[in-house]
């Protein structure tokens, strides 16, 4: 390549105004919403880094998709393409469409889970913590220790602590109905996994004769990352990466919120007859005819391109780099973040951040709210708010206490992405102002998203 700057591979054809508001405001909108940027009105927020899921751009070949779908109840033309492009990269037998990946989730594991058993992972995303402990099932998080240091420089931080998988298999293997494996690893980081390790993995998987499930939220963010970093694999394409990583797999559970490129939807794959059929009975209850489970189809169109633009060079490239962009400028400043970036966010180490405020006083709610305030910038807590109270009702610390700057695909440019570095600059330099936080009331499970709180007394310096 002739010059160095990786640009945006596309153009923008449709604007969406954002507001710009006071830090009054935005200081009292934020008491109205409990201290809970989950319950902030979207318009108080300049730039949204929430959530990467069902918040990109959709190209103008997916708008046009759109009125290609079959909005046929059985059999629609639609699901045929989208089943076809999902097959296409995954080589799973079965494919049922459901309406977002948590949708897939609870169909899979109340159709194979019974209490008391163990589901090991790298790290469990909340919604699949939650939908296996719903089910009286144990989720455990097996990651490489290494993938519980932030700072600490790993390519592949995603990686399954194989010794530590065996070791379940081998003390606790009659309780374990399947292996997952979530790439990429969200809750560690947005860390890569790499394919020796899905290798490993499928050994085990092999040797106590268990099925292995990937996570594939953001399958072509790993395959990239394989493509850059892992030994021989940079003359694949990330198709091909992708299309190895899922032949490892007995099936998946997948956000097409993500990777997919759409803004809804997600799938359950898989090669099992049996197990195929028992989730699709369970989908008819609950999401619908197998061929829309809970989409429309013009839905299953968007999905069906989205799947194959994510896998282009350009895009990836682009992708990687522009969150790795945004890492840079963290870092240079100062700021305490997981290294190395992960695909699709940045994670700012809140106990690095605010070593004062310990982790039941919330040190990830206070750098949220901070940079809310400081310049309109939502991020999500994902740390002991998120993971930290347990079905039995006791709280402790989460495994890390993370600042996730997710950020949405094809959705801001570099500009925004250099206003939200200054932001975050500005109140790491105001930090020693910022103290703990409580809980005045919250749900017992997935607190997170509805929890209120009120701020402890600041810390007297
Ligand atoms: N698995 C992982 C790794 C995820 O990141 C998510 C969603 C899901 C499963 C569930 O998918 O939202 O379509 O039901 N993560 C979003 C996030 C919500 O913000 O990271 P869903």
């Amino acid at each position: 390549m002739l010059y160095k700057t990786i640009i945006e591979p596309f153009r923008i054809k449709s604007v969406e105004a954002i507001k710009f508001t006071t830090r009054e405001e935005r200081e009292d909108a934020l008491k109205q919403a409990g201290y809970n940027v989950f319950l902030l009105h979207a318009e108080d927020v300049l730039i949204d880094l929430l959530t990467d899921s069902g918040t990109g751009a959709m190209s103008s070949a997916q708008w046009g998709g759109l009125m290609q779908g079959d909005e046929s109840y059985a059999g629609s033309r639609s699901f045929y393409r989208f089943r076809d492009a999902v097959q296409e990269i995954t080589g799973f037998a079965h494919v049922i469409p459901t309406h977002q990946g948590r949708a897939a989730e609870r169909i899979l594991f109340h159709t194979l889970l019974k209490p008391g058993q163990v589901v090991p992972n790298n790290t469990h995303f909340d919604t699949t913590r939650a939908n296996i402990e719903v089910e009286g099932v144990e989720a455990r998080d097996l990651v490489i220790p290494e993938g519980k240091v932030p700072s600490l420089l790993h390519p592949f931080k995603g990686n399954v602590d194989l010794a530590a998988l065996e070791r379940t298999l081998a003390e606790d293997g009659d309780r374990v109905p399947l292996v997952m494996v979530t790439v990429t690893n969200n809750s560690g980081g947005g860390q890569p996994v790499s394919l020796e390790n899905i290798r490993g993995v499928r050994a085990l998987c092999d040797r106590y004769h268990k099925p292995l499930f990937l996570d594939a939220c953001r399958f072509a963010e790993n395959a990239w990352f394989i493509k850059m970093r892992e030994e021989g694999q940079g003359g694949k394409s990330p198709k091909q990466i992708a299309q190895e990583m899922f032949a490892m797999a007995d099936g998946c559970t997948m956000s097409a919120k993500k990777d997919g490129l759409a803004n809804i939807g997600g799938f359950l794959a898989m090669n099992d007859d049996a197990l195929a059929a028992a989730c699709r009975n369970l989908l008819i209850l609950t999401e619908g005819f197998p061929t829309y489970g809970g989409l429309a189809g013009y839905d299953l169109e968007a999905i069906a391109r989205g799947l194959e633009e994510v896998l282009e060079e350009p895009y990836l490239r682009y992708r990687i780099r522009s969150t790795e962009y945004l890492a840079d400028k963290l870092v240079a400043g100062g700021v305490p973040i997981i290294r190395p970036a992960g695909g699709h966010a940045v994670y700012i180490d809140a106990r690095g951040f605010l070593p004062d405020v310990p982790p039941l006083h919330y040190p990830g709610i206070a750098v949220c709210n901070a940079l809310y305030v400081e310049g309109g910038v939502r991020a999500v807590e994902i740390g002991t708010v998120m993971f930290g109270l347990h079905p039995d009702g006791t709280e402790t610390p989460g495994a890390m206490d993370l600042v996730r700057l997710a950020i949405p695909r094809r959705v801001y440019t570099q500009s925004h992405v250099d206003y939200v570095a200054e932001v975050v600059l500005e109140t790491f330099r105001k930090r020693r102002e910022l103290g703990g936080w409580r809980i005045t009331e919250a749900p017992k499970v997935l607190r997170h998203f509805t929890a209120r709180f009120s701020p402890l007394e600041r810390p007297q310096r």
